[in-house]
Order: C-alpha cells, then structure tokens, then sequence
C-alpha cells in the first residue's frame, strides 16, 4: 500500500483539476520529472505501456519512476482483463496513484493489439476490464477515451460508453475532444483533423454530474483551461505543456498558487542535480533528460543556442550534466534579472 492514497474521486474530484497528457516516447520519467518542477499541482500521466510488456517483459523497467513525480498514474495499453488486472497490482505495488485504461489511440499498431480506440466499440469489454482492475487494486481505475470513432460520433454514443464503463467502477473519465478514425488518418493526423469539439464534452459532464469528467485536446492557454473549468472537472494538456513547458507555471499559478514562481534557471539547476544522480545511479545519459528541455527557453533571447548544444552537445554517454547550465549562459531571462537586480 503506498502512502499517500488518493482520496476517492467522490472526494477528490479536486485531483484532477490539472493533468499532464500521456505522450508515447514523451512523457517518460524523466520528462514527468522536469514536468513536476515546473507544475507542482499537475497530475502526471507515463507513456502508454502495453499490458504484454510489463506482463511478459521487463515490469521495472517499463514501470519505474521517482516518488517526486508523484502524483502520476499510469496509462496500460490491452484489452485482457487478467493482464490488466496483474498491471494495476503491480502499479499499486510499485506506488503510482492511479491507473489509466488507454481507449484512445488510433495507431495501427495499437488497433492491431485490439486495443486503444477501437475499444470504444466495445464498452461490455472495457466494462469487464475496469471491473478486473477494480478487483486488483484499491488506486482509481480511470478510462482516457474520445468523443468517438468513426461514424460512431453521436452524443448518446459516448454516453453509452461511459454509463456502461462507469457501471463496472470507473468513476473518472478524461475525453480527447475530437473522435478517431480507424482507417486512414495517421495517429498525428487524428490528432489534428478530425474536429475539436469541447462542447461535446461540456454535455457529458451535464449527463453524468457525479462522474470526473476531464476535458482534453487543444488547450493552450490558462485561461482557456478556467473557462473550460466552469463546465468539467478537469483539464488535460498534451502538446503544448511538452512543446512549450514554461506555460505549465502559468497554469500552476492561474489554477492553484497565485505566488508560485520559479526561474527557468532554478528549475534548469535543479534538472542538472537530478541529471547529475540519474547518471551516477543508473548510467542515464545526459541527453535522455536534456531532449525534454528544448522547449525551456522558448521566447527567450539565446533560445536557439540553448536548443542547438542541447541536442547536438548532450549525446555522448560520458558528458557532464553541467552543460545544461552551460547551454543557458547565452539566454537572456528578464525574471531573472528582475530578481538579480532586486
Ligand atoms: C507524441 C504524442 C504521443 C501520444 N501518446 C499517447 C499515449 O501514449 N496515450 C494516450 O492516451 N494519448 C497519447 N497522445 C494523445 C495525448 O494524450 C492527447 O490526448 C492529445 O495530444 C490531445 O491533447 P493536446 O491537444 O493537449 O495535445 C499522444 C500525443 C502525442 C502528441
């Protein structure tokens, strides 16, 4: 049993109020952990990890992390109950605080597992899922889901899904706003073509008040989360928090904690220290950290230098976390002279 239990949803709808989107080849530990740095309110989501191999692979690997990027759940790709019973166990076990069913990707690949979005199609199946997790652990059992697939796109469709899946135990539902297409769009393109549609998500909320509903897809501003926050529960922000992290303490502030304000160089040295023990620990190189920072000093004088040693200086396995710092001398930060010249 970990520590620090989430309270039910019932009481702890609050929980979800700031999420940071699961992203494949993204959101790993060390990216979540940058991410904790800058958002200290956010709910982390991991990467989709297929069922198979934390099952039949290497479990600590695909399942590790640090506590200090709790809270974060973790996301499970499969569609067989007694897999997915065994991941939450072993989720539980491991201390994460949530565990999320993936009815959302539309990648061939995953389509081919017969999971992910295509599982929209099927809620008695998802509904047996939750119900099996549910049974292997006492951490909420969350679903991330679509508005819908294919000609599948109608209101009482999702809400279909939803009322069968919240039967067996589900009590939290995170919605990308736009539907998925199984044939035809890649996985990039149906995360940009088919339409957002967020007041469709406003009408789940109406039709389920006691669930958690969580509205995903396209936010980018703090005050588009607020007014999204008026109608749902929570908001979940993929792209933009990776592409373009220093907004997340925009968000911390707008949603939680109007002081909070960190410099992007206090975070950076703080990257470096856990850079620097990743490295000694575990043989992490420089650059499976430094890649998530690209984006750090985005609007900034000295941006492009600090991208350019980040991806070209950081690859060799025996650099010194320090060049992060290095990579920084040249960016002009006007907080940060504010605060030396206060
Ligand atoms: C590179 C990338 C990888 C993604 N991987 C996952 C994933 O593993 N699981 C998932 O549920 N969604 C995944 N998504 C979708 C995001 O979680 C999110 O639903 C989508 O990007 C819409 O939110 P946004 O407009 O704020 O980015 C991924 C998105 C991107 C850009």
């Amino acid at each position: 049993m970990s520590e620090r239990r989430e309270a039910t949803p019932a009481a702890g709808r609050e929980a979800w109020r700031l999420c940071v989107a699961p992203m494949m080849d993204w959101t790993d530990r060390h990216c979540r952990w940058f991410h904790r740095q800058l958002a200290p309110h956010a709910r982390l989501y991991t990467e989709m990890v297929a069922t198979g191999a934390v099952v039949f692979g290497d479990a600590d690997r695909h399942l590790a992390f640090s506590p200090e990027e709790r809270p974060v759940a973790v996301q499970f790709g499969g569609c067989d109950p007694d897999h997915l019973a065994r991941c939450a166990e072993l989720a539980e076990a491991r201390g994460y605080d949530e565990v999320n069913l993936n009815c959302g990707c539309p990648s061939p690949r995953v389509k081919a597992g017969a999971f992910g979005a295509v599982l929209m199609l099927e809620p008695e199946n998802v509904a047996a899922c939750v119900a099996a997790m549910r049974r292997a652990t006492s951490l909420p059992v969350t679903v991330k889901c679509r508005i819908g697939v294919d000609d599948h796109d109608r209101l009482d469709f999702l809400c279909r899904f939803v009322e069968t899946v919240a039967r067996a135990g589900c009590e939290v539902f995170v919605v990308h706003a736009r539907k998925a297409w199984l044939e035809g769009l890649s996985p990039r393109e149906n995360r940009e073509i088919p339409p957002l549609d967020h007041e469709r998500v406003y009408r789940l909320k109406e039709a389920f008040p006691e669930l958690v509903i969580v509205l995903n897809g396209g936010i980018r501003t703090p005050e588009e989360a607020l007014s999204h926050l008026a109608q749902v529960d929570g908001v979940m922000i993929g792209r933009e928090a990776y592409a373009n992290p220093w907004v997340l303490p925009a968000f911390e502030r707008a949603l939680f904690d109007p002081a909070f304000g960190p410099t992007r160089r206090a975070v950076l040295e703080r990257v470096v220290a856990y850079a620097r023990e990743m490295h000694g620990r575990e043989g992490v190189p420089v650059h499976a950290v430094a890649r998530h920072l690209l984006g750090l000093a985005n609007g900034l004088p000295g941006a492009r230098h600090f991208r350019r040693i980040l991806s070209e200086e950081t690859r060799g396995r025996e650099v010194d976390p320090r060049i992060l710092l290095d990579a920084w001398a040249r960016v002009r930060d006007p907080e940060e002279v504010a605060l030396t010249h206060a």
